[in-house]
C-alpha cells in the first residue's frame, strides 16, 4: 500500500512504476519541477491499487535487468488497458513494446552516454523542439521490432527504434532517459508528455502543499498536542515552523544536547528557535551522560548504538516531564519512505533506523505520527523553508548525523578530542564560508585522527594530533565526489588550524570518493 500522509497532493498526479533505475528519483524529481505531483511505487504494484490512486499518467522506468531473461520483472499487460497514458522509459520501453507484440534484444551496439537522435515522425511528444538534439542513453538491449499499433518518432544511430509512440491510446516510449540533465531537452520532453499528451495543471506548487499541510495536521491534530525531537537540522526544523504555524503552541519540541554537537550549536539553537520563533523549546543538557556512556568506546557501531539509545532515554524523559502527548511528529524525508526496489545506500538504512524504530512503526499503526515533510524531497523541504520565511543560513545547512561529532572522532570520544574537533571544524566551515564555497559543497567537515605525528614548531620538536579535512559534492548523499577547492582556501584552512588550534601540528585532505568510501569515516 502507498504510505499517504499528511499534505497529500491532489488525484492531479502521475504514478511512476519503479524497475530499479539509479534514475528513478530523478524522473519524480524532474516532473515536480513542472509543478506537477509525481509518486514512485515498486513495479509490483497490484492493478487495483493503482485504480484508488487515479493516477492521471503512469510512467515505466528504467531499471538494470533484460527483459528476455527470465527473473526480469514483468507487470500485468492490463495495466495498458486501464485508459490511463503511458510514458515508457529505456527498460519501461522494453516492458510496454513487450506487451504489445514487439520483439526485444540484445544491442550489438550498446550505447552509454550521449547520444543524437533526430525526430522522425511528427509527435506531440516532440513539439515545438528542434529534428536532432542529444538524449542521455544508457542500454545494451534494443526494441527490434515495433508492435503494430505503434509509430517510430525518432532514431539514433545505434537505435533505429529510439522512441514510439501510439497516439491514439496515448502510450509512449522512449530508449533515452528525459530525466538525466545530459539529456537536452529532456525537461521539455517530460512537459510535452504531461501538459500537451496528458492535460495535467500545474497545481503542485509549494504554496498549495503549504496550505493543505497545514489544513491536514489541523484536522489530524484537532485540539491534540504534539512533540517533535528538534535537532536544529534543516529538516526537523522546517517541520517545527510548519507545525506551529498550523497548532501555535500545541507543539512542543525537545532538543537534546548529547555533547557532540559542533562549537556553540547548543547556543544558536536555542537562540534562534526559543528567542526568535517563540517555539516550546526544551533543552535537555545531557552532555556528561553521554560522554560517560561512550567513555572507553572505539567501535563505531557500539557508538552510534549507545548514542541512540541514550538519545530516546532522555527525549522520552523529557517528554514525561511536560506531560502526555497526543501526536509524535517527525522530519522523515520522501527518499526515507519510498519503497523503492532500487539498491539503498548505507546511508538510507541509517536513516531509516532512526525513524523506523519499532516503537515509532507502532505508533504509525496507530495514527499517532505526523510527517508533513513525508512528500517531500531535500530540495524541497529547503524551498519550504524559505517560503516559511526561515533564514538561508538555516535552510541551507550542510547535513550533521544524528551521532555528530561522535563519528567524527575516530577512535575514543574524549572532552579534549571534542574541543580540538570543533576548533578545527568552526575554522574550516568559517573560511569555507569566506570563500563562498559553502553552499557548493554537500558537506564540509573536520575528522579527528587518533594518530600522532611530528612537526616543528619555531624550533621546537612537537608531537601532535592530525586534523582531516572531509568536504564534497553531491546530489543526494548516495554517491559523492571529493571537492577540489581552489589552493589558497586550502593553504588559509590548513595554516589556521594548525597555528590556531592547540594540540594540531598536522592537516590532511580527504581525496576518497563515495562508492567505494562513505562521506562519514565512521
Ligand atoms: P555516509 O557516511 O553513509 O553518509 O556516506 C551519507 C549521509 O548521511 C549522513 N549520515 C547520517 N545521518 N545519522 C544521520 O542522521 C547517522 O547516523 C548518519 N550517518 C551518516 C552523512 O552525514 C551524509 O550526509
Amino acid at each position: 500500500m502507498i504510505e499517504h500522509g499528511i499534505g497529500v497532493a491532489s488525484q492531479n498526479k502521475v504514478l511512476i512504476l519503479d524497475f530499479g533505475s539509479q534514475y528513478t528519483q530523478l524522473i519524480a524529481r524532474k516532473i515536480r519541477e513542472l509543478n506537477v505531483y509525481a509518486e514512485i511505487v515498486p513495479y509490483t504494484i497490484p492493478i487495483d491499487e493503482i485504480k484508488k490512486e487515479h493516477p492521471k499518467a503512469l510512467i515505466l522506468s528504467g531499471g538494470p535487468s533484460s527483459l528476455y531473461e527470465e527473473e526480469s520483472p514483468k507487470i500485468s499487460n492490463d495495466i495498458f488497458t486501464l485508459g490511463i497514458p503511458v510514458l515508457g522509459i529505456c527498460y519501461g520501453l522494453y516492458v510496454l513494446a513487450d506487451a504489445f507484440g514487439g520483439a526485444i534484444s540484445p544491442s550489438p551496439f550498446k550505447e552509454y552516454g550521449r547520444a543524437d537522435i533526430t525526430i522522425v515522425n511528427d509527435s506531440p511528444l516532440f513539439k515545438g523542439l528542434p529534428g536532432i538534439q542529444t538524449v542521455w542513453m544508457s542500454h545494451g538491449d534494443k526494441v527490434e521490432s515495433v508492435p503494430q499499433e505503434f509509430t517510430v518518432i525518432a532514431s539514433s544511430r545505434n537505435a533505429k527504434i529510439a522512441a514510439i509512440e501510439y497516439r491514439e491510446k496515448k502510450i509512449y516510449g522512449v530508449q533515452f532517459h528525459p530525466e538525466v540533465y545530459h539529456t537536452q531537452y529532456g525537461k521539455e520532453i517530460l512537459h510535452n508528455f504531461l501538459f500537451e499528451i496528458c492535460n495535467f495543471k500545474s497545481t503542485w506548487t509549494m504554496q498549495s502543499f503549504i496550505d493543505s499541510a497545514i489544513q491536514d495536521i489541523r484536522t489530524v491534530v484537532g485540539n491534540g498536542t504534539v512533540l517533535l525531537g528538534l535537532s536544529g537540522g534543516v529538516d526537523s526544523s522546517v517541520t517545527a515552523v510548519l507545525l506551529q504555524k498550523a497548532i501555535g503552541n500545541r507543539l512542543y519540541c525537545v532538543f537534546v544536547n548529547n555533547g557532540l554537537l559542533r562549537k556553540d550549536e547548543h547556543t544558536k539553537v536555542i537562540e534562534r528557535f526559543k528567542k526568535h520563533l517563540n517555539l516550546n523549546l526544551i533543552y535537555a543538557d545531557a552532555e556528561e551522560l553521554f560522554l560517560q556512556k561512550l567513555k572507553g568506546i572505539t567501535d563505531p557501531e557500539q557508538k552510534r548504538r549507545i548514542i541512540g539509545k541514550e538519545f530516546i532515554n532522555v527525549f522520552k524523559a523529557e517528554a514525561a516531564k511536560i506531560g502526555t502527548f497526543d501526536f509524535l511528529a517527525q522530519g522523515t524525508l520522501y527518499p526515507d519512505v519510498i519503497e523503492s526496489v532500487s539498491t539503498k545506500g548505507p546511508s538510507d538504512t541509517i536513516k531509516s533506523h532512526h525513524n523506523r524504530v519499532p516503537e515509532v512503526l507502532e505508533l504509525i499503526k496507530e495514527g499517532k505520527v505526523i510527517e508533513p515533510l513525508k512528500e517531500l524531497f531535500k530540495d524541497e523541504v529547503r524551498e519550504l523553508g524559505r517560503q516559511l520565511g526561515m533564514p538561508e543560513e538555516l535552510i541551507n545547512r550542510h547535513p550533521f548525523p544524528g551521532p555528530g561529532l561522535a563519528i567524527r572522532i575516530i577512535g575514543e570520544v574524549t572532552k579534549e578530542r571534542l574541543f580540538i574537533l570543533r576548533e578545527a571544524d568552526d575554522i574550516l566551515i568559517e573560511e569555507i564560508k569566506k570563500a563562498d564555497y559553502y553552499t557548493k559543497l554537500w558537506q564540509a567537515f573536520a575528522v579527528f585522527l587518533p594518530v600522532k605525528s611530528v612537526g616543528v614548531m619555531g624550533d621546537k620538536r612537537t608531537y601532535e594530533n592530525v586534523i582531516a579535512i572531509r568536504a564534497v559534492t553531491s546530489l543526494d548523499a548516495m554517491t559523492a565526489d571529493w571537492a577540489y577547492l581552489p589552493e589558497d582556501l586550502m593553504r588559509r584552512i590548513s595554516t589556521r588550524i594548525i597555528n590556531e588550534v592547540k594540540g594540531v601540528n598536522r592537516v590532511v585532505y580527504d581525496i576518497s570518493s563515495k562508492p567505494p568510501s562513505t562521506i562519514e569515516w565512521e
